[in-house]
């Protein structure tokens, strides 16, 4: 969300993808009780959106210590011999803001994660926010869904901002996990044309309360 705030410019253009997929947004789409009905087809259809997530958990991996493991062989790691036995922490941030394994990696730019992007990661281990191998996340595909259908129902229907355009806001960490604290940075979500009398309507009947 903070992502979608930081950049006016993605979030304008994640809402066109929306635009043309799911058509004109509706009042009814927020106020009825089963939202926007969307098929597997208009699903696939989206594709900004989708890299917009994969490039929000490549710079902000927010279980950024991934992939624990207990070596059960020596090994050997870039010259550096570690013992069977050693606990060992892959921590993703080092390889995903690092211009020699992603062009311009510290700039926020989504269309890097199309098929045969010059801006692209040069493989396929460099970014892993759901870890990798048989201990992978078993809940990434309902995590990435999730969040899919949050930028869907939320860009379409609401405006977002952050309290500080100039800079984004400093993540801070809470043992394993990276957050934004919303209460130092908060987050604006104003309505869009086809909800304001809604909003507006709400308003009154709690003054009348
Ligand atoms: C965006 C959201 C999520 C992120 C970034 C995330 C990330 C991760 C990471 C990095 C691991 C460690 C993987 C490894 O060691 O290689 C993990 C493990 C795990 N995750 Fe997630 N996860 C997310 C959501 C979920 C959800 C929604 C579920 C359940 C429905 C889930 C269930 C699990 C479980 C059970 C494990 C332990 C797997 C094991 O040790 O075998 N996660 N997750």
């Amino acid at each position: 969300m903070y992502r979608l705030a930081h950049s006016a410019e993605y979030q304008e253009k994640v809402y066109q993808e929306l635009l043309e997929v799911f058509g004109e947004p509706t009042l009814e789409e927020v106020t009825s009780e089963n939202g926007l009905h969307i098929t597997a087809e208009q699903y696939k259809k989206l594709k900004l959106t989708k890299q917009f997530v994969e490039e929000v958990l490549r710079v902000n991996p927010f279980a950024f210590i991934g992939g624990g493991r207990i070596l059960s062989d020596d090994m050997i790691i870039r010259g550096y011999k570690i013992p069977k036995d050693t606990q060992v922490l892959c921590i993703q941030r080092f390889a995903n803001t690092r211009d020699e394994f992603v062009p311009r990696a510290n700039e926020f730019i989504p269309e890097r994660h199309e098929k045969g992007s010059p801006i692209g990661l040069s493989n396929n281990y460099i970014s892993t926010p759901f870890g990798i191998g048989a201990r992978k996340c078993p809940g990434s595909r309902i995590a990435l869904h999730e969040l899919h259908m949050a930028i869907i129902n939320t860009v379409r229907h609401f405006k977002l901002e952050h309290s500080n355009p100039e800079s984004f806001p400093p993540t801070s960490y809470d043992q394993a996990l990276l957050y934004i604290d919303l209460e130092k940075n908060p987050l604006y979500f104003t309505p869009r044309d086809h909800l304001k009398e809604h909003f507006y309507s709400l308003k009154q009947s709690k003054k009348n309360e």
